[in-house]
């Protein structure tokens, strides 16, 4: 499966089966989460096999059952924290949605008091993903249109309506889609709306944006 098809594909997913992470998805799991933080700086965690942070009255308010296993999105505190957990985050689902597992992230319905995670001094805990086997795939989520998020002028090239359609596709907080897009020349501007946890949409929306309309093609303001 490439990222095209992937990105496709994924859809939150809140109920699991008891399949467990083992093996070689484990294996490149963990080292992926490593590249991404060498790449990022963040402190991304891979935590498998822990049922307790999902064993909660907000977590089955939230509909989640069956989840052992979360990335947990942490970092320095700076500017850019949520953006870059948003970017790097979504890159760890959509590789984990190419190796067969199902993913969600969540801000609210889970522990955060049960939740094994370790936070360094100076660094704050963003959210989290779970993760694992799916009972089912979940099912798309209702889009804005284009023009609601993007702005040009006269007529876009190919290439950057494929970035709109992929960042319409990524998931965001209480499906908000709250981000948009500008073009001038060959030069992409981003911005995030008002709302909850936008500036991690924004971060997730940008990396959909970059697959689909090719990095080649365009440069970020
Ligand atoms: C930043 C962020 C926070 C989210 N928090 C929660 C949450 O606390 N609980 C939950 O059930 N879903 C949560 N979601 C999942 C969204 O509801 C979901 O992505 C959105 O409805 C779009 O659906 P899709 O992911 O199936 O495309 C969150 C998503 C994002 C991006």
């Amino acid at each position: 499966m490439d990222l095209l098809k992937a990105m496709k594909e994924r859809h939150s997913v809140r109920t699991y089966t008891d399949k467990r992470i083992e093996g070689n998805v484990k294996e490149d799991l963990f080292s992926f989460t490593e590249q991404c933080n060498k790449d990022s700086g963040l402190h991304l965690q891979l935590i498998l096999d822990e049922p307790d942070a999902f064993d909660s009255f907000m977590a089955h308010y939230g509909k989640f059952s069956g989840v052992r296993n979360y990335i947990a999105l942490a970092g320095k505190k700076s500017r850019d924290l949520e953006e870059k957990c948003g970017y790097y985050g979504e890159k760890i689902v959509l590789y984990a949605q190419m190796m067969g597992l199902n993913t969600c992230w969540v801000a609210m319905t889970y522990s955060k008091g049960k939740a094994r995670f370790q936070i360094n001094k100076g660094e704050k805990l963003c959210l989290v993903i779970a993760l694992g086997y799916g009972k089912t795939a979940g099912i798309p989520h209702k889009s804005k249109s284009r023009e609601r998020v993007m702005n040009v002028q006269g007529t876009p090239p190919e290439w950057f309506l494929n970035g709109i359609d992929a960042a319409l596709l990524a998931p965001t907080a209480v499906n908000q889609q709250k981000f948009t897009f500008t073009l001038d020349g060959n030069t992409v501007s981003s911005k995030a709306g008002m709302g909850f946890y936008s500036k991690i949409d924004l971060g997730i929306a940008k990396y959909h944006f970059e697959i689909g309309a090719g990095k080649e093609n365009f440069q970020w303001k």
